[in-house]
């Protein structure tokens, strides 16, 4: 990951969000409010120009992420049943008595900001690589923060997660908490991903929630993107983010399993979801 910029892929994610707002029939897949408000942000944050947002609500942008899915089958709709299962784990997880949500690797998401003042009495965290989390604040702060969201800037590789968050005043240790890495463990190293799940565990009491989108792992032990994956690996290596981890989905539940955690397959999203990731949730 490139320490200066503010990660393309995440600019990438809330672009296909806001085209994804155009497309018939996604608006009763995609949770209420993503799409006005992902623009709202890409807009105060700078990091999109009004003429890139009126291109990603064309017709002509629905038209060329339909034609890369060739790249990545499903990809460009996969966006959008990964931020409804998301949102649902996120919603079941408070209705079940969390009180904290931690949203990892959050880039451009908003479902911290949508959420905060709908469910008052819970605290939303999210953490990013400092160059991305700042421009994100910059736009929160100008649509308005909420009191119990908290944006930190934080680099995963670099500082070890309990260390951030038992520093954070708001912070409570023995809180039954979501915790959720969207589109971000690919992008770590295998012993950096061991870590922050067994770190996870460590600060979150029982009945706790993970959720996680993860890549295969393919038959010749890279990270498994379909057809193209030399492409795709390659792609993400030029942008500065490359593909690091990936799992064998039959061995999630034993990964899971050492570093404090309960697979539950039963919440997984089915295999026919379109796209390369594949969606699990495990308990504390
Ligand atoms: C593909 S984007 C996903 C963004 C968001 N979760 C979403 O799905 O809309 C990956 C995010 O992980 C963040 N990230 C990658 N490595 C990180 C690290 N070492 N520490 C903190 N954040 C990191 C990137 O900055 C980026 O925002």
């Amino acid at each position: 990951m490139r320490k200066d910029k503010p990660s393309r892929t995440a600019y990438k994610v809330a672009l296909v969000i806001v085209t994804l707002g155009i497309k018939p029939g996604m608006d009763s897949l995609l949770p209420p409010g993503i799409v006005s408000a992902t623009k709202q942000l890409l807009l105060a944050s700078g990091a999109a120009w009004p003429r890139t947002i009126r291109w990603a609500e064309s017709k002509v942008a629905v038209s060329v992420y339909e034609a890369f899915d060739w790249m990545l089958p499903g990809q460009f709709e996969a966006f959008a049943h990964r931020k409804a299962f998301f949102e649902r784990q996120v919603r079941d997880g408070i209705s079940s008595g969390a009180s904290q949500i931690l949203v990892l690797g959050a880039g451009y998401d908003t479902l911290g900001w949508r959420l905060a003042p709908e469910f008052t009495e819970v605290n939303f965290f999210e953490i990013d690589h400092p160059a991305t989390a700042r421009l994100k604040a910059k736009g929160i702060a100008t649509m308005g923060n909420h009191d119990n969201l908290f944006l930190i800037a934080e680099d995963l590789g670099q500082r070890r997660l309990v260390d951030v968050l038992k520093n954070h005043t708001s912070w409570r240790v023995n809180t039954q908490t979501v915790i959720l890495a969207e589109g971000l463990v690919m992008y770590l190293l295998p012993e950096a991903v061991s870590s922050l799940f067994c770190q996870c565990a460590e600060m979150v009491n029982d009945g706790s929630r993970f959720a996680f989108s993860s890549l295969a792992t393919g038959a010749d032990g890279r990270p498994d993107a379909g057809r193209w994956t030399g492409l795709m690996l390659w792609l993400q290596k030029t942008i500065g983010e490359s593909w690091h981890w990936s799992i064998r989905p039959e061995e999630l539940g034993s990964f899971l399993k050492k570093t404090g955690w309960q697979y539950l397959p039963e919440l997984q999203l089915p295999s026919n979801i379109p796209g390369v990731e594949f969606y699990a949730v495990a308990t504390k």
